[in-house]
């Protein structure tokens, strides 16, 4: 179903239901700038907290932090975005149209241009004879620009007051290491991370969220003892888990890609780090446990020239989203390089004390997997899509924990508005309910289906007789009859998945 939908059609379907709308519209809108609305919000929220409880509150070795978005600009200077953090652009002779050049030329070659240079991008311009998509005419010299929002803190509007909005989330893990470690007591192995905003000054914003201006990003520095990068205590868990694997040497050779088991990738070298692949299966699990189709994904190599030359290793989960597979999550091995940054730049001690050697050592990032929500949050929305013709609705098969609401309460009749407004009163208290006593019944499920309320609760002339209700389950449209007394306990067993939808009351045939 996911690959008939258009990005366009995603994104309408989500400002007519109040999901997503251009940020600031009445004034014409800004692009790369989204507001999330009543059922985005919701949504977006759940999204997220899914992510931290599983990554953060149920495991032992990862904390969590909340830093500022506006830092010392120091930081942003040992890190190497004040110099580096740039796209190549190129503008237009003629109609002055600005492209983000390594985009323009995967458009017109259909080749991976991450990662070039301005001089290899200007070589395959003249040499492809590439023009300016809009207006035809010759490009000019591509030219590197910095994304970093630049604004100024204070009253005094001088060099010296001159501050960054971040351009990821990852920094303060680094800038915060030594305290956070201390007053956590962490040991290595051991994860820091976060959730929060970032801002990039996308030369072409597109795609809807998936590239914006401004985004929020899922995420984890996972450090390591420097002679401990074959020791991942985890990997058991993770051998016989599969999925579709895009190596370097693949690419290279023009092959297609291999769905294989993790033991098979460790064991065959593709992937070369235990915790690269532990790594990888565990985001994509995330997914998947959330209700993504595990067939929409795959695990790509960046190829040499994308890689920070720091990097041992680094791959992307991608998505198959209907403009191609892209990025939903980059997951590098970043060595000792941001701390020794740090430690260079501040003049502090970053260094922990290895009680074994009693040395003193600098732990290495063995991964750093970075989500962005927003991508997440298309992610799920197209694999829940569903335009039902035998219903004649859309059904947005979310999964019910990521859910923006979790239940409808609908009187059969509107004399029974006093029984059902009373159950339902109880229970918007515990999940995201909505009430809903216009229209048919048929309409009231229908307008359910579409914003995704996985179970519908009615409430008819025998709940007043036998104190019963029915639920309706979105996905199958079966009904079962609950007691009302039971109500509670079997909407919160349906929710978190404990039990199945026919086994959890009396099935109406
Ligand atoms: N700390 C590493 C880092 O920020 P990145 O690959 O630049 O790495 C990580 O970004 C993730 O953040 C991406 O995989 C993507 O999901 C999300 N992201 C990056 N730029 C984005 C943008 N302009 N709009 C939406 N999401 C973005």
């Amino acid at each position: 179903m996911a690959e008939k939908l258009t990005i366009d059609n995603i994104s309408t379907f989500c400002k007519s239901k109040g999901f997503i709308y251009p940020s600031s519209e009445i004034y014409g809108g800004m692009s790369g700038f989204f507001d999330y609305g009543p059922l985005g919000a919701e949504l977006k929220n759940n999204i997220k907290q899914a992510w931290w409880k599983f990554h953060v509150q149920d495991r032992e070795d990862i904390v969590g932090i909340d830093a500022s978005i506006i830092m010392h600009p120091n930081v942003w200077k040992a890190s190497g975005h004040v110099a580096n953090f740039e796209d190549i652009l190129v503008e237009c002779t003629k109609c002055k149209e600005r492209y983000r050049a390594d985009h323009l030329i995967e458009e017109a070659l259909k080749i991976q241009a991450d990662g070039l240079k301005a001089d290899d991008i200007q070589k395959l311009i003249e040499q492809n004879k590439i023009k300016c998509p809009k207006c035809k005419s010759a490009l000019d010299k591509p030219g590197a620009f910095n994304l970093m929002f630049q604004t100024y803190v204070g009253p005094k509007q001088s060099k010296e007051s001159i501050a960054y909005l971040r351009p990821e989330t990852a920094q303060a893990m680094f800038v915060d290491f030594k305290q956070v470690v201390e007053t956590a007591r962490l040991k290595l192995p051991f994860g820091i991370a976060q959730v929060g905003r970032a801002f990039r000054n996308e030369i072409s914003p597109r795609n809807f969220l998936f590239r914006c201006r401004e985004f929020e990003q899922m995420e984890i520095e996972y450090f390591i003892h420097p002679g401990s990068w074959e020791e991942c205590p985890y990997v058991d868990e993770i051998m016989d888990h599969e999925i579709f694997v895009y190596s370097a040497e693949m690419q290279q050779k023009k092959e297609k890609g291999k769905k294989m088991k993790m033991k098979e990738a460790l064991s065959d070298g593709i992937i070369k780090s235990p915790w690269h692949a532990y790594w990888l299966a565990t985001e994509h699990k995330w997914f998947v446990n959330l209700g993504a189709n595990p067939n929409n994904f795959r695990v790509r190599q960046h190829l040499p020239d994308e890689k920070a030359h720091y990097s041992k290793d680094c791959w992307d989960l991608e998505y198959n989203f209907p403009f191609g597979f892209k990025e939903l999550q980059g997951i590098s091995d970043r060595g000792d390089y941001d701390l020794q940054q740090h430690i260079k730049h501040s003049k502090k001690d970053l260094s922990l004390f290895d009680e074994e050697t009693k040395k003193k050592i600098v732990p290495h990032v063995v991964a750093e997997p970075s989500q962005g929500v927003d991508r997440a949050f298309l992610v799920f929305l197209f694999d829940a899509y569903n335009d039902d013709k035998e219903r004649g609705n859309i059904v947005l098969k979310l999964n019910p924990r990521i859910a923006p609401v979790k239940v409808g309460f609908f009187p059969l009749m509107n004399k029974l508005d006093k029984e059902a407004r009373e159950i339902y009163n109880c229970l918007r208290k515990l999940f995201v309910c909505q009430y809903d006593k216009s229209g048919s019944i048929g309409r009231r499920y229908a307008r359910a289906d579409e914003i995704g309320i996985p179970y519908c609760v009615t409430v008819d002339f025998d709940t007043k007789e036998k104190k019963e209700v029915t639920i309706r389950d979105r996905d199958s449209t079966k009904q079962i009859r609950v007691q009302v007394s039971e109500l509670k306990n079997v909407l919160y067993r349906l929710i978190v998945g404990e039990v199945e939808f026919e086994k959890a009351g009396k099935l109406i045939k």
